[in-house]
C-alpha cells in the first residue's frame, strides 16, 4: 500500500516509528520498497556516494531529476522525497518553487526536502502553498558545511540548541510536514519531536524522533572506509560484492565461466555446418 502524508502522519499519532533511507536508482528502491521501508528520499548525498565528490554542492537539478525518476520508478509503495540540491532554492523564492515544482513534474517523487530553518522560510511557505508538501532539514545542514567548518554536530550549547529548536517551530509554522533532525544531541531532537506536530526524522539525532533515515551506502557499508559515529552497518553488502566480483573475475580468466547450461548451446547450428563454416573462411 502506498504510504502517503495521511498514513505517515497517522503512524507519528500511534507512535510507531517511521523507517527512511536514501536511494538513487531503481535497483535500490526497488529492494528498499520491497523491504517495506515508509519513505525513501533521493538525497543530494549522490554527489558523495554515487558520483564521488567529497561534498553535495556540485549536484545540479537535472542529476537530482535523472536519479529520481529511476528510484520513483521502484518505489510503487514508499513516498518518495527529493532534495532540492545546492542553489536551487536559495536565490529568491520564485526560483525555489520552479525548481520544486520541476522535481515533482520530472521525476514523479512525492514531496521536496531543502536545508534550513530561518533562512527558507518563504521558500517552504511557498512552496507549500503550491500543494507540493515540504521536508525541511535543520541541524548539521551539509550544503552548508563550508560555514560549519565541516560536517559537525550542531546544537551543541545553549544558545545553539535553542536557535535548533525554534528553527523547527520556524519550518513548521510554514508548512513542514517532515523535518530532517541532523547531527543534533539526542535530548534536544526528543525534546523538539515532543515539542511539534511534524514528523521528525533524525540521522545522527539519537532514538527520540519519529523515524530514522541512513545513506543505504553506510548501512550497506558500501561507504568504503569511512564510517560517522551514527552508523550502524546492517550488512557487509560492500565486501561481499568486492568477494562476488572477484570470484567472476577469476571464473572468467581460469575459463569456468560461462558453463555450457550458461549459454545457448540448443539453438547452435549442427556440426556439419560448422565444419563447412570453418572451411569457407
Ligand atoms: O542527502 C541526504 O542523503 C540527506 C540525508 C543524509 C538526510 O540529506
Amino acid at each position: 500500500m502506498k504510504n502517503t502524508i495521511t498514513t505517515l502522519l497517522a503512524m507519528r499519532e500511534r507512535g510507531e516509528k517511521i523507517s527512511q533511507v536514501t536511494c538513487y536508482d531503481y535497483s535500490m528502491s526497488r529492494l528498499a520498497d520491497a523491504a517495506e521501508i515508509n519513505t525513501i528520499l533521493v538525497g543530494d548525498s549522490l554527489g558523495m556516494t554515487m558520483q564521488g565528490y567529497s561534498d553535495t554542492l556540485p549536484v545540479t537539478m537535472e542529476e537530482m531529476i535523472v536519479y529520481g525518476r529511476s528510484v520513483v520508478r521502484g518505489a510503487p509503495n514508499a513516498f518518495v522525497i527529493i532534495d532540492m540540491p545546492f542553489m536551487s532554492y536559495q536565490v529568491s523564492v520564485e526560483q525555489a518553487v520552479a525548481n520544486a515544482g520541476r522535481l515533482i513534474k520530472e521525476t514523479g517523487a512525492n514531496a521536496v526536502k531543502l536545508e534550513g530553518g530561518a533562512a527558507v522560510e518563504e521558500q517552504i511557505r511557498a512552496i507549500v502553498d503550491c500543494g507540493i508538501p515540504v521536508c525541511a532539514h535543520i541541524g548539521m545542514t551539509p550544503q552548508s558545511a563550508n560555514v560549519f567548518g565541516g560536517f559537525k554536530v550542531q546544537g551543541k550549547g545553549e544558545e545553539n540548541a535553542r536557535r535548533v529548536l525554534e528553527d523547527a517551530f520556524i519550518v513548521q509554522r510554514a508548512g513542514a510536514f517532515m523535518c530532517v533532525l541532523e547531527c543534533v544531541p539526542p535530548k534536544l531532537a526528543a525534546l523538539i519531536t515532543s515539542k511539534v506536530d511534524m514528523i521528525t526524522i533524525g540521522i545522527g539525532a539519537g532514538a527520540g524522533c519519529d523515524g530514522q533515515v541512513l545513506v543505504s551506502q553506510d548501512l550497506l557499508a558500501m561507504s568504503g572506509d569511512f564510517k560517522p559515529k551514527f552508523v550502524r552497518q546492517f550488512e557487509q553488502i560492500g565486501a561481499r560484492m568486492t568477494e562476488a566480483y572477484r570470484s567472476y573475475d577469476a571464473a572468467v580468466k581460469d575459463g569456468s565461466f560461462p558453463a555450457v547450461e550458461e549459454s545457448y548451446a540448443k539453438s547452435d547450428c549442427s556440426d556439419e555446418f560448422l565444419r563447412d563454416l570453418d572451411k569457407q573462411y
